[in-house]
């Protein structure tokens, strides 16, 4: 069963025999020939192309793929797959699903028991580039702020470096449903700030502090490593991936594109909330 709903007006979405969504309403939508689905509609963009651009989505894709946040990865999965213990099959979405390299690595361990797993994004590049390369999830372009799914019909939200949206978040949420977050820590990717500012100013905790009741705060860890990045291809990708890259001077990213190794502390609060009701 899909979880899917029309973003006019709400109703069920079921797929047809002409290969796209439709509702009882008779609101279609193809899907495309990487098989993603948009439904986002054009009076909730705020502009031609919202969210992370093409020059973003191509970085995040060869900087993952390259495993060097691999020890993040794994963290989230194990996080998921403790927290899902019990349940034989789930519905999770990955919400801010970016290229989908954490959403693959997520449904892969999940398949196992029919679970369904879920990626949608603004960003229509970041969709089809997911959709594109990873088959085992279902990718469609959406907001967090308007979510085309059903009320109470996920298990578990995972919300990694993207936009967090606590009202829509709870709608869907089935009873006791989880919500896992990765935000970045006190000193993520601190040398690379230090290069494009004048002065490191720790992250804060803003995301942390914006989740409210009912969500419950029910399990916390704090991940941390030194990557040791060798070669300007690997430097520059990490810094176009960020907001630094589109903040930093020419000069600044032409002093980057002469760095041949750099060593850089990557900081995350993975935290885990359950929606108590
Ligand atoms: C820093 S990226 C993280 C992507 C992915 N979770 C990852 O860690 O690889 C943030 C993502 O949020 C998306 N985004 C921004 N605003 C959004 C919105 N209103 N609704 C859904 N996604 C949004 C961007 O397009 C981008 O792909
Ligand atoms: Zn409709």
């Amino acid at each position: 069963m899909s979880i899917l709903i029309c973003p006019h007006c709400q109703y069920s979405l079921q797929l047809t025999e002409n290969r796209n969504y439709g509702c009882e309403n008779n609101h279609q939508f193809d899907i495309a020939k990487e098989g993603y689905v948009n439904l986002l509609p054009v009076n909730q963009k705020k502009s031609k192309n919202p969210g992370d651009n093409d020059v973003m989505i191509a970085a995040r894709r060869s900087f993952l793929e390259a495993g060097h946040y691999d020890s993040l990865v794994d963290e989230v999965v194990q996080l998921v797959c403790d927290q899902l213990n019990e349940k034989e099959e789930a519905t999770l979405l990955d919400s801010g699903c970016g290229e989908g390299y954490y959403t693959n690595r997520i449904a892969e361990k999940l398949s196992v028991n029919n679970s369904q797993v879920f990626g949608t994004d603004i960003s229509k590049y970041a969709v089809r580039l997911a959709a594109k390369r990873y088959k085992t999830p279902n990718f469609f372009v959406s907001s967090v702020f308007n979510l085309p799914v059903a009320a109470k019909s996920v298990d578990f939200i995972v919300s990694i470096f993207a936009p967090f949206q606590a009202d829509e978040f709870q709608r869907v949420l089935a009873v006791n449903g989880k919500l896992l977050i990765v935000s970045p820590a006190e000193n993520h990717l601190k040398e690379i700030a230090e290069l494009v500012y004048d002065e490191f100013r720790p992250h804060e905790k803003t995301i942390l502090d914006k989740v409210p009741e009912p969500f419950h705060q029910i399990a916390k860890k704090h991940c941390r490593f030194v990557l040791h990045l060798e070669g300007t291809n690997a430097i520059l990708n990490l810094l176009k991936m960020t907001p630094y890259y589109w903040s930093a001077s020419e000069k600044q990213v032409a002093n980057f594109e002469i760095i041949q190794q750099m060593e850089v502390t990557c900081d995350f609060n993975i935290t885990v909330f359950e929606v108590v009701v």
